[in-house]
């Protein structure tokens, strides 16, 4: 199959990018390349490449900057998954959409999770324009697979995951405070990928939720993340209100998987699992991404 992957330099976009070309003819663009929000850029790209499959990796992901810039997250958020629709709808292309576990309110507890369709009301403008975005979708075409995920880490890019390590590197000895009272499933962006060649073999439609098995907090994560890599740390647990964010962020955003595990599809594993798989893998890489001057 052909497949254009808009946002192909972020943490996803760089995974699916390796996963999907094993198989696949990709056509990896970058923001540069192929801006989502410039309507006459992306139908052109869609003519003149002809894809069976555009995955949207773009995004405008900085959940706190959404508060402020509002404008440019709408506008990459939800324009520009309307301009893909639109014209992957035009010409016969399946439009794979990745949203956001932001979409919830979170004020369940777990081990209750979301499932595919629970009511959607998002605590911040982020997670309505992550919602909005899947709507505009919906609207104009049927070709869809959207696919909700959350707290995605990965070796390319910036996530929680490297401003932990730098912390404890940078500053040992020093107390790191992590909250404890947020729930979700962390999920490796490899992993996604994964299922994502999935959902596309299978010629899958409709809405996903794909995140990891299980869940914990940020604190509980950070934990973890720091003993596996045998780095010394002093973080201690807080709350919520103690560590306050311009974006209100879910109390619980664990998703189920319900739709993948009916379907008999799901390869999405433990979270811990992954975990330690990613830091065996990138242990060395991490110490020094961490320790490099930002
Ligand atoms: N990160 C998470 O924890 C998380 C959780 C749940 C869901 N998600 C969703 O998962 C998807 C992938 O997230 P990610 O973590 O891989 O994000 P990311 O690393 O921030 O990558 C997003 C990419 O989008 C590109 N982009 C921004 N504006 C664009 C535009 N106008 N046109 C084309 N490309 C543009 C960025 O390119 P530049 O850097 O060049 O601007 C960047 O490479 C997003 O839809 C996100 O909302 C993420």
């Amino acid at each position: 199959m052909r497949i254009i992957i808009t946002g192909a330099h972020g943490q996803l976009g760089t995974e699916c990018s390796t996963v999907l070309s094993k198989f696949h003819e990709v056509m990896p663009y970058g923001s540069a390349e192929l801006d989502i929000t410039n309507l006459s850029q992306v139908k052109t790209t869609i003519r003149q490449t002809l894809p069976d499959i555009l995955i949207n990796c773009a995004a405008y992901t900085d959940v706190d900057g959404s508060e402020t810039n509002k404008e440019t997250a709408w506008n990459v958020n939800v324009g520009g998954p309307r301009n893909l629709a639109r014209s992957t709808e035009d010409y016969g292309t399946t439009l794979v959409h990745i949203s956001s576990d932001y979409i919830f309110d979170g004020a369940t507890t777990p081990p209750q999770q979301y499932r595919e369709d629970d009511p959607p009301r998002p605590l911040s403008y982020y997670g309505k324009t992550k919602f909005e975005g899947e709507e505009a979708i919906r609207a104009l075409t049927d070709r869809h697979i959207i696919i909700r995920t959350s707290w995605l880490y990965g070796i390319v890019g910036r996530n929680f995951l490297n401003t932990i390590l730098r912390a404890a590197l940078n500053k040992p000895g020093e107390t790191i405070r992590v909250v404890n009272d947020q729930y979700g499933s962390p999920t490796w962006s490899y992993r996604l990928a994964l299922q994502i060649a999935q959902l596309i073999e299978l010629q899958a439609a409709g809405t996903y939720h794909a995140s990891s098995e299980g869940y914990c907090t940020w604190y509980q994560l950070a934990w973890l993340f720091l003993e596996l890599l045998e780095v010394p740390h002093a973080i201690v647990p807080c709350e919520t209100k103690d560590f306050p964010r311009p974006a209100v962020r879910p109390k619980n955003s664990v998703l189920e998987n319900n739709r993948l595990t009916r379907e008999g599809i799901n390869v999405m594993v433990p979270w811990e699992d992954d975990l330690e798989r990613y830091v065996g893998t990138f242990r060395e890489t991490l110490i020094a991404k961490a320790r490099a001057p930002q």
